[in-house]
């Protein structure tokens, strides 16, 4: 049976970090336009399952399979998985001495229209389209002309990584706790970059712990990494759950004891 509307399918990834077999046998899918949310406790692997998809050497896989569409992803270098419109943003960005931010996303741009068989955006055109984003975005058109993410404030380097997001429109976008760091006009704009990209096709990770940002996305899943698997698979309300209870049982119980407490202390 044919799936047209499946854009990511992991089955029985095994990641190892290090010594260590941080994924066991992970199973995900992200359809075309959807918003999938992927919380764990802090160490649990979600950042892990970002880097492996995007092919850092670090994050070595065992075994497994990842499509994107109908492409083998493992198989490819990393330049190759975000030619075929991978985006993976980066829980704590870094810096890019000497690579000017314009020059730096107008390269994958046009590395990405190449794949597509369209010819590269002309500077002037890009540039035009860079600083209507970076307004649109709260970000000062100087940051353009400047080393990506060199001296960048916390939340500039977050709202950088949604300008890359918005300019390269890429078919699937892991966005790595993009929200830690941003205000609150930050949180408002990634919503609304995240829906429009939704709208035109684009399939969404989002990993996150900010249960505000989760309900607003208004998400198709919610998943929950615990041991190197998908532990639970819900909406929204598994988030709401989780905020709740926590991901320790010995939370979960502390918390349970503690309210009970309050119960009957009123
Ligand atoms: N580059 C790395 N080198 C060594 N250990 C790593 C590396 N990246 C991640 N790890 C380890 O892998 C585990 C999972 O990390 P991570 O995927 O960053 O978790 P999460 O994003 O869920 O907080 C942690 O124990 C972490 O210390
Ligand atoms: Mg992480």
């Amino acid at each position: 049976m044919s799936k047209p509307d499946r854009l990511l399918e992991v089955r029985d990834l095994r990641v190892d970090v290090g010594e260590r077999t941080v994924l066991r046998s992970v199973h995900l899918d992200v359809p075309a336009g959807a918003v999938v949310v992927l919380m764990g406790a802090n160490g649990s692997g979600k950042s892990t399952l970002g880097m492996a998809l995007a092919g850092h050497p670090a994050y070595r896989v065992r075994s497994g399979q990842a499509l994107l569409g109908r492409t083998d992803l493992l198989s490819l270098p990393a330049h190759e998985r975000a030619r075929l419109g991978l985006f993976v943003s980066f829980q704590a960005p870094p810096d890019v001495p000497g690579v000017k931010n314009n020059l730096f996303i107008r390269t994958a741009l046009n590395a990405q229209r190449q794949a597509n068989g369209q010819l590269p955006q002309d500077a002037f055109d890009f540039l035009a389209d860079a600083r209507a984003t970076a307004e649109r975005l709260g970000l000062p058109e100087s940051i353009l002309g400047r080393p990506v993410n060199e001296g960048f404030s916390g939340g500039e380097r977050k709202r950088n990584e949604l300008m890359q997001l918005a300019l390269l429109q890429p078919r699937l976008a892991i966005l790595d706790e993009i929200d830690s760091g941003m205000d609150v006009d930050g949180v408002r704009a990634l919503v609304a970059q995240v829906q429009n990209l939704r709208a035109q096709g684009t399939g969404f990770i989002v990993i996150s712990h900010y249960l505000q940002l989760i309900e607003q996305l208004q998400p198709d899943t919610v998943l929950r990494l615990d041991q190197g698997c998908i532990s639970q698979r819900g909406n929204a309300e598994l988030a709401r759950q989780i905020a709740r209870t926590g991901f320790s049982p010995a939370v979960a119980a502390q918390s349970k004891s503690f309210s009970a407490k309050r119960t009957v202390e009123t």
